[in-house]
């Protein structure tokens, strides 16, 4: 009687993980640049490739900054006579492969975007009907990492249609991030782990801090937005609040460094979003911050969240592997704000422990939390005091 049982069970089992996206791909949030922030549509394979240089020169790449992305503007605007997809002639004159193959030269991976509907926002040919056969052509192209997009998509199931882009994926052999862009209005983060390694939260971010546009804001909105999603990230399938803005016009140095220490504690995909040709050493410092970035990277990959939010003065708070705790206070006010660390308060922490006390923007050890019940920090206007404290016995 067991082998009719096992008979009957056995495909039914097989059937859905053969189709679910690439396994293991995205173990921690994936890093690396994406043209839309600073250049929209404005893009060329020279660019690219100019882009890829310096992702290697600057260092960012030995920092983890991996995918380099070509966003919405790469297409012709039409298909081509066999229904492929053709890249713009005049931006990509010798098509994606040779961009492609010039990014892995340099050791880095090749991200590229499309939609899920019939058009993208931007008015070149989407995905819709040809999932399989632009699968296909991704892959042949090389590519490592797909953004699908929302525009256009009229009345087609989220759900179905960005699975149907998922098993198309899957069918070509080839690992492939794959990053839902549907702005969060389906709530990806309850239907979309089997099918995607990112999924986008909300609408687009904006370089400012508190702006608001019909379809893009300021960070510190999105931020608000993130507070209860920290249940639905982990390894391989991850929250995304969006690209980073750090070192655009729109933003101070405290803001940029603010915004990239809160998108480090949300374990969010780390996609810088400025013109790297041009970005001053502050910039970089910031993009390349080691202890912040392993934040983001912690194997264990949890979610941070909001612990406290009195009036201006944000407390954020991620689990870390090997006992460690980040702790981010943000001061979201005009004024500079005196914030008390009392580790009492940290009430999720080991009590029967003593913890190494690390300042991560000012590299500064401050010794433990036996030394004092509280440590007193004065944060600047819309900045952040970024600690991670290690258990130490
Ligand atoms: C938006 C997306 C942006 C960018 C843009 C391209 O829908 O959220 O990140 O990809 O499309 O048109």
């Amino acid at each position: 009687m067991k082998f009719p049982i096992l008979l009957t069970v056995l495909p039914l089992l097989a059937t859905p993980l053969a189709a679910q996206k690439a396994p293991d791909l995205a173990p921690t949030p994936p890093m690396g640049w994406n043209s839309w922030n600073t250049f929209h549509v404005n893009i060329d394979a020279q660019m690219i490739i100019d882009m890829a240089d310096v992702m290697v020169a600057s260092g960012m790449k030995q920092a983890g900054y991996e995918y380099l992305i070509v966003d919405d503007g790469w297409e012709a605007m039409e298909r081509g006579a066999d229904g492929n997809l053709v890249p713009d002639p005049a931006k990509f004159p010798d098509g994606m492969k040779v961009v492609a193959d010039y990014v892995h030269s340099k050791g880095l991976k090749f991200g590229i975007h499309n939609c899920a509907g019939n058009k993208t926002c931007n008015g070149m040919p989407g995905g819709r009907g040809h999932e399989y056969q632009d699968a296909r052509l991704y892959a042949s192209w090389g590519v490592d990492y797909l953004k699908y997009d929302w525009c256009e998509h009229g009345t087609a199931d989220a759900r179905e249609t960005y699975k149907t882009m998922s098993l198309a994926l899957a069918a070509t052999g080839r690992p492939i991030v794959f990053a839902l862009c549907e702005w969060g209005e389906n709530k990806p983060w309850l239907w979309a782990e089997s099918i995607a390694h990112l999924w986008r939260t909300t609408g687009d971010i904006r370089d400012c801090r508190t702006c608001t546009g019909e379809w893009d804001m300021g960070w510190e909105i999105i931020l608000e937005k993130q507070v209860g999603l920290e249940k639905y990230a982990g390894p391989g399938h991850w929250n995304d609040p969006d690209m980073l803005e750090v070192g655009n016009p729109g933003l101070s140095l405290a803001e940029s460094r603010a915004h990239f220490s809160l998108w480090c504690m949300l374990a969010a995909p780390l996609m810088a979003g400025n013109d790297l040709r041009k970005m001053t050493p502050e910039t970089l410092a910031i993009l390349c911050n080691r202890e912040a970035i392993a934040i983001d990277q912690d194997p264990l990959g949890k979610q941070g969240y909001r612990f406290a939010n009195p009036p201006g003065r944000q407390t954020w708070v991620k689990e870390l592997s090997g006992g460690k705790w980040a702790i981010c206070y943000y001061n979201s006010t005009s004024e500079p704000v005196e914030i008390v660390a009392t580790w009492a308060n940290f009430y999720f922490m080991d009590r029967s422990k003593t913890y190494a006390i690390r300042n991560v923007w000012d590299a500064k050890d401050l010794g433990t939390t036996a030394d004092s019940a509280s440590v007193t920090f004065k944060v600047p206007p819309t900045d952040v005091v970024l600690l991670v404290l290690t258990p130490v016995k």
